[in-house]
């Protein structure tokens, strides 16, 4: 579809913007960067904090652990997780850090990635890797990406007799694309190879089922598309309470068999932190169940797939992957002139107020669009109106 002849979108969101804290009259595309916390949530989060500074000894030390494990298990009924396979971490870099520093590299192993993976996530396996002498390699995978069959066969191009590890996005941060990532876990377990999951924008913008997945370990962000506050994100182990997944600081929980679970020891209690944003995960589920999110999702991917025809139309350029719901969900990214790149960045923004980022990846210039509950029609065609002054002479 593309925009209609009068400029018009014919999307029908929900119109939830009076539940966000957006400031008037910006739009703001970029949910996929830092997701914004709707109100109910947000108060859920503050009351969380109010609650602890009433007693803080009797919040954190009488109550915060019951509190955190019915948080883990309504997280884990959305995800599709055992909460006994689940901790909660600040952030997805977080997790993967964790993963990256439990693996016991061994010297000459390798470590495969794609080209699409997170700029931190690849610092930290680069990391990882040169503490052992291992090797991190990132595979390339051409666009447009048309089937799972060209994925996996790409990714599996770069797997040898060394690769110990697999570590791939869900949700792709520069490509917005989902990769079909259950062929390439099945292939791996068969293989002895460990999978890595970075599912930073899974939650919320498409549906889990952790345990039928079947990685070794998923790291997952609430605070993106789930809309939960910042800081709350979580990691999943497969092994659960056996889990050898060492903790980045190690707390008074470390070695102490305490709650039978070497996962929890380990990562329940890492320091004395303000635990508001992982007890409000449960609000933010509400929230979205409450406002029918499964119709939210799809009006937020109908808006975004007519936006990305009517980019295409004015642009001429080519898709990165099919329009459907199976390559891209409420975010996607689509290839602009890379000659109008510098004027878009400075204009975007600044004089049109629409928050979106447009960058360059391998000698190409695109942008990325977010699509969230708080969007609307007119905010698609305020952006096809300035794209279209941007990019005439
Ligand atoms: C694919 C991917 N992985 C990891 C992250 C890191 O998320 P966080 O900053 O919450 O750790 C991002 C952030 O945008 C991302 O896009």
């Amino acid at each position: 579809m593309s925009a209609l002849p009068n400029g018009a979108f014919s999307g029908s969101l929900p119109f939830l913007s009076d539940q966000f804290l957006f400031d008037e009259d910006i739009v703001y595309f970029n949910h996929g960067s830092f997701g914004a916390c709707p109100r109910p949530v947000f108060e859920a989060y503050q009351r969380w904090q109010r609650e602890l500074e009433r007693q803080p000894v009797e919040f954190i030390q009488r109550r915060l652990e019951d509190l955190l494990a019915e948080a883990r298990a309504r997280l884990g009924a959305y995800a599709g997780a055992s909460p006994d396979r689940l901790v909660f971490v600040p952030n997805a870099t977080y997790g993967v850090n964790v993963v990256a520093r439990s693996l016991k590299l061994q010297p000459g192993d390798e470590v495969l990635g794609t080209n699409h993976e997170y700029g931190a996530v690849n610092n930290t396996w680069r990391y990882a890797c040169q503490v052992h002498d291992a090797r991190y390699v990132t595979t390339p995978i051409d666009m447009p990406l048309n089937s799972a069959d060209q994925f996996v066969d790409a990714l599996w191009a770069g797997v040898t007799e060394r690769t110990r590890a697999i570590s791939i996005s869900h949700i792709t941060s520069p490509t917005a694309l989902i990769f079909p990532i259950k062929p390439v876990i099945d292939r791996a377990r068969e293989a002895g190879i460990t999978t890595v999951i970075d599912g930073a924008h899974a939650p919320g913008q498409i549906d889990l089922a952790l345990d039928e997945l079947g990685a070794d370990y998923y790291t997952g962000n609430a605070h993106k598309w789930l809309c939960a506050p910042k800081g709350a994100a979580f990691l999943y182990s497969a092994a659960g309470p056996e889990s050898l997944l060492e903790p980045l600081v190690v707390s008074h929980g470390w070695n102490s068999g305490r709650s039978g679970s070497r996962l929890f020891d380990n990562f329940s209690w890492t320091g004395t932190m303000d635990p508001s944003a992982y007890l409000s995960v449960p609000a933010a589920i509400d929230f979205q169940t409450e406002n029918d999110w499964p119709a939210v999702r799809a009006a937020c991917h109908a808006l975004a797939s007519e936006l990305r025809s009517a980019i295409q139309d004015i642009t001429g350029l080519e898709p990165i992957c099919p329009d459907s719901a199976e390559w891209y969900s409420q975010m996607f990214v689509a290839r602009l002139p890379l000659d109008r790149l510098e004027r878009l960045r400075d204009n975007l923004w600044p004089r049109y107020r629409i928050e979106v980022p447009a960058f360059e990846r391998d000698g190409e210039a695109f942008t990325r669009i977010s699509i969230q509950a708080y969007n609307s029609p007119r905010d698609a065609e305020r952006f096809v109106d300035a794209l279209s002054e941007l990019l005439r002479d």
